[in-house]
């Protein structure tokens, strides 16, 4: 007999494909989020679940899916799952790291230099017939190249957003709570510093740490007051990293210069004071959202559970010990 298997939202036809290879497979291809209650009933009879960062995998979920060994996220991050509460259970958990780096860090890259340039506040008023003609002075944008970068979070996508910014002869600052092996800063041409003085020091300010209560809110109101009045802030990596109502306070009254954003609190509702703002770049959660990239995750995260239902160790699982007895 196959194992039982959930996939909460629409995936490529490739990964369902692969799946109903090796599993019974029910699917929602509806691409719209299963209520809490309606995953839990779907999840009842299933030894292994494809999920992504909109499904809450929760205590309360888990405790009413008796059979699940595997949650296979189609995602990097991973803060949709409580994953103590998967170990308590000896469920294995799995992310997608490492496909979706690269993609990852070009979006960054095109906030920065989306902000930077103005892109999205400029092509508005090319839109509403705005644009009258050249002017010496005319939406006067932040020079990216020669500038300091400051990379908070030197895992694999901070490392990919840091290699790309030897192309614009920057000066790259990190800071991680542990240093990277000194090839890799050699490699990258980047110094730790204290989050204090990347604050103070850094004219970009990329966040690319993982989502967690001590991540919460690592920059609010206190830290914006640090940057540079010309600084220009990038949030490439998760919502609540960053307190919003805080940002947008500081972007109206020119504490710093601009922001360039994929990621909100409270998503896809975000404050509705961005909107009024020019000085912001919006963009929705696209991060990894390039066609191979996608198809790349869904496709780690359907291997991801296959290994883990025939007796295998997942090569992306997060919690080793909820496979010790
Ligand atoms: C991730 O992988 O964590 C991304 O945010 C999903 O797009």
């Amino acid at each position: 007999m196959k194992p039982k298997v959930l996939v909460t939202r629409e995936v490529f036809d490739e990964t369902l494909q692969y799946l109903t290879v090796h599993c019974e497979v029910d699917s929602n291809q509806e691409d719209t989020a299963l209520t809490p209650n309606v995953l839990a009933q779907r999840l009842a009879d299933k030894e292994g679940v494809i999920c992504s960062l909109t499904d809450r995998i929760d205590s309360a979920l888990l405790e009413r899916c008796p059979k699940l060994k595997i949650v296979a996220n189609i995602a990097v991050g991973y803060n949709n799952i409580d994953v103590p509460a998967c170990t308590a259970r000896r469920i294995m958990a799995s992310n997608t790291p490492g496909v979706l780096d690269d993609s990852t860090a070009d979006l960054a890259w095109t906030l920065m230099l989306g902000a930077a340039r103005r892109v999205t506040e400029v092509e508005r008023k090319v839109r509403n017939g705005e644009w009258t003609g050249w002017r010496l002075k005319q939406w006067l944008g932040t020079d990216v190249h020669h500038a300091t970068l400051g990379i908070v979070g030197m895992g694999r996508i901070g490392q990919a957003i840091a290699r790309r910014a030897a192309g614009f002869d920057m000066r790259v600052l990190y800071h991680n709570r542990k240093r990277v092996a000194e090839e890799i800063e050699r490699k990258l041409n980047a110094s730790w510093v204290s989050l204090d003085q990347l604050l103070r020091e850094a004219d970009f300010i990329v966040l690319q740490v993982p989502y967690s209560p001590a991540t919460h809110h690592l920059i609010g109101a206190d830290e914006l007051a640090k940057m540079k009045p010309g600084a220009i802030l990038i949030n490439s990596t998760r919502g609540g990293v960053v307190d919003d109502a805080a940002l947008i306070a500081a972007l109206g009254n020119g504490t710093i210069r601009a922001a360039g954003l994929d990621v909100f609190e409270n998503e896809p509702n975000l404050n509705p004071g961005f909107l009024e703002l020019d000085n912001v770049v919006l963009a929705p959660h696209i991060g990894s959202s390039t066609e191979a990239t996608r198809r790349a995750m869904a496709m780690t995260a359907a291997k991801n559970a296959v290994v883990a239902l025939t007796g295998g160790i997942p090569p992306n699982l997060i919690n080793p010990e909820a496979r010790k007895s």
